[in-house]
């Protein structure tokens, strides 16, 4: 049994975009469940998990897959890719669904805590006015209206009025659920890459996914050749883009 003692800092330092994998390894695939586990505790927006994670395992599908990913070198040679994909158009399903489990917590219990009062009325009414696109547009004329109200009295609130912020909300909480499942790959001593250089609608169709789901991003995984790193690791230095203010 291998027993990995790498520290959270190794880990983060080891991690690298690998552009090409040893294809003869015997990938294996429990790894990216354990993975995608510990991925599904990431932070996410207003806990409404508004995500589903495509496992693409068989040659076939690999071959297409990677056909869409513009046959990157790091998709060609892929032993499993996971297409992180945004379900906005879930919200309400998922809103209800906390709002279900802080019901369950209360039972037959008739006084509700401020907590738990605060709760239900966040993810059964106040959802509505940044998520429902129901009535489009009326539904971002009444958030534009709402928003001047606030900026009229002086008050902040998040302007949140067109169909792409919640896209964008969404789509945040998958790039941090897709760190947290490439450092756990790497922690298992397996590579990955993240990918955005894909064709959307291609992914789609090959996944069967209904035209409301936004492809977020695609982490290909395998195991790491040394050539697979095709770049030195360069960064901006600390000073010019940290600021204490
Ligand atoms: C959102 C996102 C999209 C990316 N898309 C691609 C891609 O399509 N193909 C690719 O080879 N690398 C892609 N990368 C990897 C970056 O090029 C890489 O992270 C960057 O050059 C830094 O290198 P490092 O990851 O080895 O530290 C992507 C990274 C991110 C975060």
């Amino acid at each position: 049994m291998m027993i990995n003692k790498m520290t959270f800092k190794e880990i983060v330092e080891a991690r690298r975009s690998i552009r090409k994998f040893d294809t003869e390894h015997a990938f294996k695939h429990e790894t990216v469940e354990k993975a995608l586990r510990l991925a599904l505790l990431s932070p996410n927006s207003s806990n409404l998990q508004t995500w589903e994670f495509y496992r693409v395992k068989s040659a076939d599908k690999l071959k297409l897959l990677s056909e869409a990913c513009l046959n990157q070198g790091a998709a060609r040679t892929a032993s499993e890719m996971v297409v992180f994909v945004s379900r906005q158009d879930l919200w309400k399903q998922r809103a209800n669904w906390n709002a279900q489990q802080i019901k369950n917590k209360i039972g037959e219990r008739t006084e509700l805590t401020k907590r738990e009062k605060r709760g239900i009325h966040y993810y059964e009414s106040m959802m509505k006015l940044f998520y429902d696109n129901s009535l489009w547009p009326l539904n971002s004329i009444i958030r534009q209206l709402v928003l001047a109200w606030r900026v009229v009295n002086g008050k902040p609130m998040m302007r949140f009025t067109r169909r792409n912020d919640s896209k964008v909300v969404s789509n945040k909480s998958l790039a941090i659920a897709a760190q947290t499942f490439m450092l756990a790959m790497k922690d298992q001593d397996y590579d990955t890459c993240p990918m955005e250089g894909f064709d959307s609608v291609w992914v789609r169709k090959i996944l069967n996914l209904p035209k409301s789901a936004d492809v977020s991003i695609i982490v290909v995984c395998g195991k790491g050749l040394p050539e697979g790193v095709t770049n030195e690791r360069l960064r901006l230095s600390y000073d010019e883009v940290v600021f204490d203010v």
